[in-house]
């Protein structure tokens, strides 16, 4: 746990080292605006769990950035009472720059996600977040293989990463834990999930930190489940969040053609997304 003057945001080195040696796994959830941020926050409160509020890149943007983000999360852990463990997380990190620049502004935890290039320059770039940020107390996830699927309306396709790969790049640079693509995609599949349980049994075997699934939207619960059992600890989900969230505004519009106070609207989506986390909680049985 790292030590922010008033302590209120953590890395994830704890609560996933938690969940590993307990087979649970704490909810990555992906943070949009203010909104989704207290309703994630409130909930979890509720529930009394973890939870590692994820920022893509485009998403700090939309948020007007790092320092914003950092002062509204911090803002409403005070304003709100929250006493559950929060880290606050960069979301598939581009670059150093954009890694160090959340760092400076107060993020907890970074993925720097290089995995587009070519090993050898993945390690290289990873090793030098990891030099920067765990100076400061700062986790560090990474990406090999690839993750394909639609986040932030970039498309990609997919690559399974090898065990040599997920080896090499633990080995290198000391990452605090990995995102081995398995299967895995971003956004919704089409059709059924195809997930290498059995290379993630071994990885989880060869590698001692906790492993991350990404795409974590539209996976059965017994794949979930299985996943866990075969080593991972720390769950991303982010489109069934904004599907929840969506689904809940479009209907109460369609219903309700007068409103326009933006809180009324907004806040039209609350209960369905405050439902999906808690689905999502449950069903990875996570615990403090
Ligand atoms: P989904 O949008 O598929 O839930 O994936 C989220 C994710 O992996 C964020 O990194």
């Amino acid at each position: 746990m790292i030590k922010l003057g008033d302590n209120m945001l953590v890395n994830f080195n704890e609560m996933l080292k938690k969940a590993k040696e307990n087979h649970y796994a704490v909810p990555h959830l992906n943070i949009n605006n203010l909104e989704w941020t207290k309703y994630i926050l409130e909930e979890c409160q509720e529930l009394d769990v973890p939870v590692i509020l994820g920022v893509s890149e485009g998403a700090a943007k939309y948020m007007g950035g790092f320092e914003a983000i950092t002062g509204m999360v911090r803002g409403l852990i005070k304003d709100l009472n929250i006493s559950i463990p929060v880290c606050l997380h960069v979301d598939h990190g581009q670059s150093f720059e954009t890694c160090k620049k959340a760092i400076d502004a107060g993020f907890t935890s970074v993925m720097i996600d290089a995995s587009k290039l070519e090993l050898d320059e993945n390690v290289r770039i990873t090793k030098e977040v990891v030099d920067y940020a765990h100076e400061r107390g700062v986790s560090v996830e990474a990406e090999v293989g690839h993750i394909g699927g639609t986040e932030d309306n970039i498309t990609s396709s997919a690559t399974n990463a090898t065990v040599e790969e997920c080896l090499t790049i633990y080995k290198e640079t000391g990452i605090d834990a990995l995102a081995p693509a398995l299967g895995s995609v971003h956004g919704f599949y089409k059709g059924e999930p195809n997930l290498d349980f059995e290379r993630m049994e071994i990885i989880n075997k060869e590698l001692s930190i906790p492993l991350v699934l990404h795409g974590g939207s539209g996976i059965p619960d017994d794949k979930i489940k299985k996943a866990i059992a075969c080593g991972i600890s720390k769950i991303n989900v982010n489109t069934e969040l904004q599907y929840a969230w969506s689904e809940a505004v479009r209907k109460f519009l369609q219903e309700d053609n007068k409103s326009y106070d933006p809180r009324k609207v907004i806040g039209s989506g609350e209960q369905a997304l405050k439902d999906k986390v808690r689905e999502k909680v449950v069903l990875f049985a996570t615990k403090k």
